[in-house]
Formats: C-alpha cells, sequence, structure tokens
C-alpha cells in the first residue's frame, strides 16, 4: 500500500505522534494538511521526549521527508524554532521539510483577535490554544488571508499586510476594544527575517505529492486535533477551525481522496478534553482525576489540565462512519490498569429517548445521558506490554469488546509511550 492517513476520534490528544512516529518508520513522505501549532504531538524516543507542533512526527526519523500541506496555517517564527530544535536534537533537517506555498501565515494580529474575541465571549469562550487559529482560517475564508507564496513579491506582501494591518486595527479597536500592539514596519520586517530562514523549505507540495503517490512512494497523513473537533462535523461551535477530521486531506495536500487508500483512527482507552463544549461521559470526581493523573492529562501545547472520562464509544463509532475507518488503534490502555470496573459508553439518552445519530448540534450533545456498558477491570499493570497474549483475559475482553461495538478492528494497542511498548495485531501499511 501506497498511502495511509491517521486521524484522532476523539476531542484530541489520542497519541497520534507515537503512532505516527511507528508508522512513519516504512514511510517515504508524511504529511499534516490542517491546523498549525495549536497541536502538540508527543513523541518518546530512547526515553527522550519531543513534543512537536508543526512539524510532523515523522521528522524523528532520519532521512524522511516532512510536508506541511497546503491546509495548514503556519506561524514562521514557530516552524524556524522547531527546525533548530531538530537540529539541536542531532538531527538534518535539510532537504526534507518541504512547506506549501499556499499555506496561509499566522501573524502577530491573529493571536491578538483570538485572545479579544476568547476575552469578549467571555464564559461562552471556547477555550482556543491562543495561536491565532481561527483568525488566520477566518481570513482565508474571507479571502483577504496571506499566503506564504504572497512574501516572494515584496509588492504584494506590502500591500495585503497594509490592508490587513488596517482592517484588523479597526477591528481589534471597536469591535472589541482590545489594545493594538503592532505596526507596519515591525510587521514587515520580522516576517521578513523570518521568511528568509524558512525560504528554502517553500514549495508546490500539491505537485510533490501527487507525483510520490503516483511513482509508488509511501506517504502517510498525519492529522491533528481529532473528528470530533472537525469545523464541519465535529461539537461546533466548540471545535478548531480546520477539517481536523479525515475529510480535510484532499483539501489540504491537493491529493485527490481517490488517492487515500486506507484510513486508521487513534482513540485513547478512555476521553479526554481541553477547552470548552459539552463532554457526555465527563467525570468530575475523584475516577476522572485518577485517569487524569494516570494519564498525566495536561496539555502539551497549553499546559491546561485536560477533561477526563470514561470511553465513549457511540462518539468514536460516528467517527468511524465520518472517516470509513479501517481500523481503531487503541492508546494508554494501561492508564486503566488501576479500575475494579470499567464502564463504555454504548449510547446516548436524549430528553429521555435512546437516539441513533450523533448529535448535531453542542447544545443536544449537552443534553444526552451517556448509556453505559460496565466491563470487569485486570487490576495487573499492563505497561510495556508487547504481546497480545501477555495481556490479562479481561483487558483482552475489553478490546474484543471495542472491536464488536465499534465494527472495525483493532490493529494495535499502545501500552507505554515508547515506540516498542505497543501490541501489533495486524500490519497497518
Ligand atoms: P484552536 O485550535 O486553538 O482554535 O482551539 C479550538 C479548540 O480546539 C479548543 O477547545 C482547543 O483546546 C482544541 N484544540 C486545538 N488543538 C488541540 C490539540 O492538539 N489537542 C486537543 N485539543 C486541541
Amino acid at each position: 500500500m501506497a498511502t495511509l492517513a491517521i486521524v484522532g476520534t476523539q476531542w484530541g490528544d489520542e497519541g497520534k505522534g507515537k503512532i505516527v512516529d511507528i508508522l512513519s518508520e516504512k514511510a517515504d513522505y508524511i504529511v499534516r494538511f490542517q491546523g498549525g501549532n495549536n497541536a502538540g504531538h508527543t513523541v518518546v524516543v530512547n526515553g527522550t521526549k519531543y513534543v512537536l507542533h508543526l512539524l510532523p512526527s515523522g521528522i524523528l526519523h532520519d532521512g524522511k521527508k516532512c510536508v506541511l500541506g497546503n491546509g495548514m496555517v503556519i506561524d514562521l517564527e514557530s516552524l524556524w524554532n522547531e527546525v533548530e530544535f531538530i537540529r539541536r536534537v542531532g538531527k538534518n533537517p535539510e532537504g526534507r521539510i518541504f512547506v506549501s506555498e499556499r499555506a496561509h501565515v499566522i501573524f502577530p494580529y491573529h493571536k491578538e483577535l483570538d485572545a479579544a474575541s476568547e476575552k469578549l465571549k467571555g464564559d461562552g469562550s471556547i477555550g482556543t490554544t491562543l495561536k491565532g487559529i481561527g483568525p488566520a482560517y477566518r481570513d482565508k475564508a474571507g479571502r483577504v488571508g496571506i499566503r506564504i507564496a504572497d512574501l516572494k513579491d515584496e509588492e504584494t506582501f506590502k500591500e495585503k499586510l497594509r490592508w490587513n494591518l488596517r482592517e484588523k486595527e479597526l477591528t481589534l479597536k471597536h469591535v472589541y476594544n482590545y489594545p493594538v500592539s503592532f505596526n507596519f514596519d515591525e510587521v514587515y520586517s520580522h516576517t521578513m527575517k523570518v521568511y528568509e530562514k524558512v525560504a528554502d523549505y517553500v514549495c508546490d507540495t500539491v505537485s510533490l505529492l501527487n507525483r510520490a503517490i503516483d511513482n509508488g512512494e509511501r506517504v502517510l497523513f498525519e492529522g491533528a486535533q481529532a473528528t470530533l473537533l472537525d469545523i464541519d462535523v465535529g461539537t461546533y461551535p466548540f471545535v478548531t477551525s480546520s477539517n481536523s477530521s479525515a475529510l480535510g486531506i484532499p483539501a489540504g495536500t491537493g491529493v485527490s481522496p481517490k488517492k487515500i487508500e486506507k484510513i486508521y483512527g487513534i482513540a485513547k482507552a478512555y476521553t479526554t478534553r481541553v477547552g470548552g463544549g459539552p463532554f457526555p461521559t465527563e467525570l468530575k470526581d475523584s475516577v476522572g482525576e485518577l485517569l487524569r493523573a494516570r494519564g498525566h492529562e495536561y496539555g502539551s501545547t497549553t499546559g491546561r489540565p485536560r477533561r477526563c472520562g470514561w470511553l465513549d464509544l457511540f462518539a468514536v463509532k460516528f467517527s468511524v462512519m465520518v472517516n470509513n475507518l479501517d481500523g481503531v488503534v487503541i492508546t494508554k490502555l494501561d492508564v486503566l490498569d488501576a479500575f475494579d470496573e470499567i464502564k463504555v459508553c454504548v449510547g446516548y439518552e436524549l430528553d429521555g429517548e435512546v437516539i441513533d445519530r450523533f448529535p448535531s448540534t453542542a447544545k443536544e450533545l449537552s443534553r444526552v445521558k451517556p448509556i453505559y456498558e460496565t466491563l470487569p477491570g485486570w487490576k495487573t499493570e499492563t505497561t510495556h506490554v508487547k504481546r497480545w497474549e501477555d495481556l490479562p483475559k479481561e483487558a483482552q475482553n475489553f478490546i474484543r469488546f471495542v472491536e464488536d461495538y465499534l465494527g472495525v478492528p483493532v490493529p494495535m494497542v499502545s501500552t507505554g509511550p515508547q515506540r516498542d511498548e505497543t501490541i501489533t495485531c495486524c500490519e497497518l501499511w
């Protein structure tokens, strides 16, 4: 197989970074197709923890080519810092980073608009990462965004920047009553200074990827965030501003959906969410606290404590449908080692009636009552387990239950942060 995609099935932080890192070994290209440095992909290699925000996790594998697709919004300074970080950890980034000239640039005013908008929303705030993601995508959809290709031409860039700064200044002052701290000269010269450092990585990634696929090279698409944070099919408005399900791959890369051969989802053995929005299986008690403590559930981009709850299979099944998943990898199984009983949500009740579809509105989702199935815990340490037969019977039954309910296989189970703390039931490539 030549193309494979990995996407989150919940609200992000499912441990995609580790799985992508493992799959990268057999890939030629690893491709991000949406989002920006709001993502935080944690990968542990030989005991060292790496957190990547923009570069695909595949960058940690020498020689692999990494693409930042046209569907991304890119903070150039963050990109440069990550390239420097890669060098500092002894990896050579040269000749293997390809940034789409069609991707949009995040400017300082996007971050200010993000903060101003969140402040105005007050209690109804989304809890964004404040990286300027939403405002950058707003400019893209509003056709006033500045793309990386625009930076190549001084006059085009100056003209677009002047217009944007004027519009943003008016918006911040008169809509948000928010202080403006940028001026043309500073933003222009700073952007150009950073752009010159990364300019060699910028190219036409649409042609690059299509040619690679047509030549039979192996391309791995790496989703950031997850299906329930997708701007269209996620729990709107408590979502990110891009198509973070597999639906975003064609638009975010210029690769036809007909060329994506297999799509796998990642689900944590329980559920977490950062930021605001409905979360039917959330546990605000000592069980939720134990999940947070055992799973080290603190945001890798913002450091915020993540909200924790039982595995919501009804929501994951929605992701299986939307992405047409070929399988679901289960991560962090070992976090459940401490529990006598494990609850799994297998349906929702809305206003006293059992429903057969995942609600489309946040209001409905906030009213649903989860229907639980209780499974016996295993109370045995599974951290570091590498073979299916070494899992306790109850843990095997938990995985089988997930497969039966979702109707797709669980091809891999992750039992710890290291590459080799993984049970591989069947190869994904
Ligand atoms: P934004 O992407 O910064 O606009 O944030 C929108 C929502 O997506 C907020 O609830 C964030 O907490 C959430 N979000 C963004 N990136 C991630 C991620 O990588 N993992 C989990 N949640 C995320």
